[in-house]
């Protein structure tokens, strides 16, 4: 009998000894189990161990999170802690899986309520439960009223990832107010040795990696914005222990798959233990439930890796690519985006040369950036009215995308479908379609302002003209942007006591347009931007094939946001353009290999004005681009290491990237200034084959003349190699091959 089948009799015939109120395992499960005699329910996958239990007092308390425990080894049952201070009794100090706020509780709750009388007190207890596959589902309900919520935990078997989320369900016959609700809470083992890494930045300068000692108190990150942000990113990583190396030590991360306003607070109590909640966003926050009405949360994924850091991102990168991205990962295609080339200012002229130019150098994708629509000229009309501007297109779109396909690449588009110029024949219509709180001024952020996607009218309005687009035209891809944050986010069209349901339903509403786009049209790719990385999570990249980071395409910024982006976010989806020199983010002058080396870290694209470029420069974009060709699916799809990283004023920075099979590596390294004529760090490569014999070929720049052209996995990675870089905004780029 298989362990796992013992387990489940196991369990079967205490439950019914006992008649405890289980319903109990539907179908085995290789993944989760249930203990009945204990009441301990255990997650075993790829080395992790994730367990709680059903405690004394019927409810759900968490036991162990971590790297996996032998299955001979059974837990011991949850038991509430005792009374520390008549100030910290147990319903306080007792860690919980996901806690009502009621009771004895003065720490972050997962959910609070309000019941018309004015109770505001809930207790969750354990009501029943059901294992199906790799699903896990509790229901809870409050010890008197008729408020159910369901847990639950779908684990990846492959990366030992859960998924937790919660459908809270009004079964009373009043309704009930909802003032928070998390997703998850993820409880660590007990200790003050905790260093959380978390994402912080602004527009033009998004992802730059915090690292802190948690302490006792709270540490909130979140958006109270309508969206992600650019300011904070729903994604953490506690490592124990001071942060040392990259690839070794105990680190616990998770990822809060949400575009709207959400929240995740990291909190060390009196007891010393940490926990990490998350969910939307309580800050001006309600949502009411009618009875018999539900309200599910965002997922929250978390997961455990004993290889520090990096490990943690290759497990959440590999994750990404195989369950949240919408389709099997192809590779990006190399892609021109005319933005900083052309900015408003399109045509079908000007558009046409710009291909002619891209295609010479080996693009796959054209892609016509904002200005072709409406009475576009610059940021002050035309959002909201998306017919082709006859002006810049007197035969449409036609004529420049039969161009671009003649010339053997795909077409793509850009779109900001969520927002309206005030001078737009959609505003003069229908003034009442946007965010705003009846008689109170409307705060206009780059001249435009958020149309109200919870209406049906705006999602219908939103989903058709997209719909009419793609059946009229061959749009391969669209580039979705969203350039401002909400401001007075009233709902005047619905009941006072409903009107802070925005959050929820415009997010809801936003998915479901993604979707059913998808849907009819399966093909159809989608970048998600937001005034570059102001919308990227695990949510939004459910339904979208790649992101785009940041405005910032400095190709030395790009390093440290890049580097950042990496910790939460697969490079396959990190869409990397390669612009002139000098940027305008920095005025600073860098070649073109470096710019180019600095993109192919990620998924490389082409945002320059080719109609500037020298011989020289296409010659050698030329080159980068067939070159890239020749590594993208290990840099897309591989297992990335951060050799070196470009934080703290680091002189050097260094990515690794290697293929599934290890039959392949991708070296970058950069050199921001040499300095007393020191030479380039010696490199050491991590994650080969330590038996296979590499042999190296430069990309681009050169390695010490005395470097072996092949030699072992363990060679590269214990001897290491020496790069010749000399110089400022310096790079070199190599890439090791299996013989
Ligand atoms: C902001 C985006 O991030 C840019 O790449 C560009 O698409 C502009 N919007 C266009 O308005």
């Amino acid at each position: 009998m298989t362990r796992s089948l013992h387990r489940s009799l196991h369990s079967l015939v205490l439950a019914s000894l006992l008649a405890l109120p289980l319903s109990l395992t539907a179908q085995d499960s290789n993944t989760i189990h249930f203990d009945a005699a204990t009441k301990v329910f255990r997650i075993d996958a790829a080395g992790t161990t994730y367990a709680f239990g059903v405690n004394n007092v019927d409810e759900l308390q968490p036991l162990f999170w971590g790297r996996s425990i032998a299955a001979t080894d059974s837990l011991p049952a949850a038991h509430t802690l005792p009374e520390v201070a008549s100030f910290d009794g147990p319903g306080t100090v007792t860690q919980g899986e996901y806690k009502g706020w009621g009771g004895q509780l003065y720490l972050e709750p997962a959910l609070k309520v309000t019941f018309p009388d004015g109770n505001r007190d809930l207790v969750l207890h354990y009501v029943s439960h059901h294992i199906e596959g790799d699903t896990l589902t509790i229901v809870t309900k409050d010890i008197e009223r008729d408020l159910f919520v369901e847990l639950r935990y779908t684990v990846d078997p492959a990366t030992g990832i859960l998924g937790r989320s919660a459908i809270i369900t009004n079964k009373a016959t009043a309704p009930v107010m909802i003032e928070q609700a998390a997703a998850a809470t993820w409880n660590l083992p007990r200790g003050t040795n905790y260093t959380l890494n978390y994402l912080t930045g602004r527009w033009a300068g998004e992802d730059q990696l915090q690292q802190q000692l948690i302490r006792p108190g709270e540490t909130v990150l979140q958006s109270t914005r309508g969206s992600t942000g650019h300011q904070n990113n729903p994604w953490f990583a506690i490592e124990r222990g001071p942060s040392t190396d990259e690839d070794t030590g105990d680190v616990w991360f998770g990822a809060l798959a949400w575009s709207g306003s959400w929240r995740i607070t990291v909190e060390q109590d009196q007891l010393q233990q940490v926990r990490v909640t998350g969910g939307f966003n309580p800050f001006d926050f309600s949502y009411k439930l009618a009875p018999s009405q539900s309200l599910e949360t965002p997922v929250f994924y978390g997961g455990y890796s004993d290889h520090g850091l990096g490990g943690a991102s290759r497990l959440l990168h590999r994750f990404e690519l195989t369950k949240i991205l919408p389709q099997s990962p192809n590779p990006r295609p190399v892609l021109y985006n005319s933005w900083e080339a052309t900015t408003f200012h399109v045509d079908e002229a000007g558009q046409e040369a710009l291909a002619e130019k891209a295609a010479s150098i080996g693009i796959e994708r054209f892609v016509m950036d904002d200005g072709w629509f409406g009475q576009r000229k610059d940021d002050h009309a035309g959002l909201g009215d998306w017919y082709v501007n006859p002006q810049k297109f007197p035969h449409g779109l036609k004529p420049l995308i039969d161009k671009v396909h003649s010339l053997g690449m795909d077409f793509g588009l850009w779109v900001e479908p969520e927002m309206v110029n005030p001078d737009s024949d959609l505003y003069r219509k229908h003034p009442d379609w946007v965010l705003n709180f009846t008689g109170r001024p409307r705060t206009q952020e780059r001249n435009q302002l958020v149309l109200n996607l919870a209406r049906p009218d705006v999602r219908d309005y939103v989903f058709h003209f997209l719909d009419d687009l793609l059946a009229h035209n061959d749009i391969a891809f669209l580039k979705w942007d969203y350039n401002r944050n909400w401001t007075e986010p009233g709902w005047p069209a619905v009941a006072p006591d409903e009107q802070k349901k925005v959050y929820v339903a415009y997010t809801r509403n936003l998915y479901s347009i993604l979707h059913d786009l998808r849907a009819k049209y399966p093909k159809l790719e989608i970048e998600s931007c937001s005034g570059g990385g102001g919308r990227v999570d695990l949510g939004i990249m459910h339904y979208t094939d790649e992101v785009w980071p940041s405005d910032n395409t400095d190709p030395f910024d790009r390093l440290s946001i890049q580097d950042g982006f990496t910790y939460a976010y697969t490079p396959g989806v990190m869409m990397a353009w390669v612009t002139d020199s000098p940027g305008w983010a920095n005025n600073r002058t860098t070649s073109v290999t470096y710019r180019f080396l600095s993109s192919m870290q990620g998924s490389l694209g082409v945002g320059a004005n080719l109609n500037k470029w020298t011989p020289e420069d296409f010659a050698t974009a030329k080159d980068l681009i067939a070159a890239y060709k020749g590594i993208r699916e290990t840099v897309q799809h591989g297992s990335l290491y951060r050799l070196v990283s470009p934080r703290n004023g680091s002189e050097t920075s260094v990515t690794e990237s290697v293929s599934l099979d290890k039959k392949q590596a991708a070296l970058f390294t950069f050199l921001h200034s040499s300095t007393m004529n020191y030479p380039y760090p010696r490199v050491f490569l991590r994650g080969l084959n330590p038996n296979t014999s590499y042999r190296v070929t430069s990309i681009s720049g050169k390695l010490a003349t005395d470097t072996p052209t092949t030699a072992t996995g363990s060679y590269w990675m214990s001897h290491g190699l020496d790069v010749e870089l000399k110089g400022d905004f310096q790079a070199a780029a190599f890439r090791f091959d299996a013989q």
